[in-house]
Formats: C-alpha cells, sequence, structure tokens
C-alpha cells in the first residue's frame, strides 16, 4: 500500500520529468543546499549563543528573534526543494536507510525546539542581561540542536552515495 504511494509519486508527471531532466535534479538539488546552509547557519548562531561560545555581547532574546525568521524561510525552502527531488525517486529514497535517518533525526530536532521554545525559553528575556544567565537545561537544548543538525547533512550526503546499494 505505501510502496505504491512512493510509486505513484515517482511515476507522475512531476516525478519523471524532474528525473529525466539533465538540469533539474541538480538545480533543484543546489537550491536545497543553499536552503540547508542558511537552516543550518541560522540554527548553529542560536545554539551557539545559548552555549555561551558567541554573540556573548548580546541578549539571548535579540538573537533568536534576529535567527527564527531565517531558520523557518530557509526551512520552507529545503523542505520544497527536498520533496521535489523526493518525487524523483520515492522508492530509492524510502529504501535508503540514511535517507530515513534523516527524516527521523529532523523530527527530532523539531521535538527538541518545539520543547525549547514551549518550555525552557521561560525567561529567555533575562538571558544575557547582567545576572541572568541561561539555564542548563538549555544549554543541553542547545548542544542537542547541534549535534543532530550536525548528523542531517551528514545523512543527506551519503544518500546519494548509496543510491545503488538499497533499493
Ligand atoms: C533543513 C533540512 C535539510 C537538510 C539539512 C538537508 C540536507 C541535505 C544534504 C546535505 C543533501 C546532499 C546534497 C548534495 O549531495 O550535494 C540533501 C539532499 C537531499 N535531500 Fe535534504 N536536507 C533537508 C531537508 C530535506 C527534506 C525536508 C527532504 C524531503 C522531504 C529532503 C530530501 C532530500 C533528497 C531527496 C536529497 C537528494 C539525495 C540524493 O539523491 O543525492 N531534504 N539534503
Amino acid at each position: 500500500m505505501a510502496n505504491s504511494i512512493w510509486a505513484s509519486l515517482e511515476q507522475s508527471g512531476l516525478g519523471t520529468t524532474i528525473a529525466s531532466n539533465e538540469w533539474m535534479f541538480p538545480t533543484i538539488e543546489t537550491i536545497h543546499v543553499f536552503a540547508l546552509v542558511t537552516v543550518i547557519g541560522a540554527i548553529a548562531i542560536m545554539d551557539m549563543r545559548l552555549l555561551g561560545l558567541t554573540s556573548k555581547n548580546r541578549s539571548v532574546k535579540a538573537v533568536e528573534r534576529d535567527t527564527v525568521p531565517v531558520t523557518w524561510i530557509g526551512f520552507a525552502v529545503a523542505l520544497i526543494t527536498g520533496v521535489l527531488l523526493f518525487v524523483s525517486k520515492a522508492t530509492t529514497y524510502m529504501a535508503n536507510p540514511y535517507f530515513l535517518w534523516k527524516m527521523g533525526l529532523m523530527a527530532l530536532a523539531g521535538v527538541n525546539m518545539a520543547i525549547f521554545h514551549r518550555i525552557l525559553s521561560k525567561g529567555i528575556d533575562e538571558w544575557g542581561k547582567p545576572g541572568g544567565s541561561v539555564p542548563a537545561a538549555a544549554k543541553l537544548s542547545g548542544a542537542l540542536s547541534l549535534g543532530i543538525w550536525l548528523i542531517i547533512p551528514f545523512c543527506g550526503r551519503v544518500i546519494g552515495f548509496t543510491l545503488g546499494v538499497y533499493y
């Protein structure tokens, strides 16, 4: 059942057009790379501020205000281009463990981010101001986020090198 969904996506007009055109896949992948470096860069700026490694002269709230919109714009572009790449070889990607790991790790990063914004960021307005240090739980969340966002592009890169291995 699920397999037939991936097969019909791959055989759709969009899927076959992207797969058979010489320049479409590489162009979309280039935009995907621009988008993902934007996402990871913006997230890393915020995470490193939480850890007290960079932007130490700025409040955490100010860094958050700057980075969150950039993160979402980059993620939207990564999502659209990622889906376009996916439909061109949907069955192959669904059989590839690195693709599945990448998706799972992105979900984990999303849960970590939601916990940070909904629970851990209470009092964020004071962090980085005199007498207002970043709580250990928020630092841990930042470290976890950095680690996850380091492994995700690794999985993304491995997919292309293992396409003939899993199918
Ligand atoms: C911000 C989140 C994302 C990151 C960090 C990321 C990372 C990467 C990386 C590093 C590559 C390899 C690029 C290259 O070989 O030059 C890649 C390719 C790819 N990504 Fe993403 N990606 C993200 C989101 C997504 C999403 C949401 C999807 C699908 C729904 C997706 C699907 C793909 C596909 C299908 C490829 C092509 C693999 C190949 O055949 O080489 N990506 N991604």
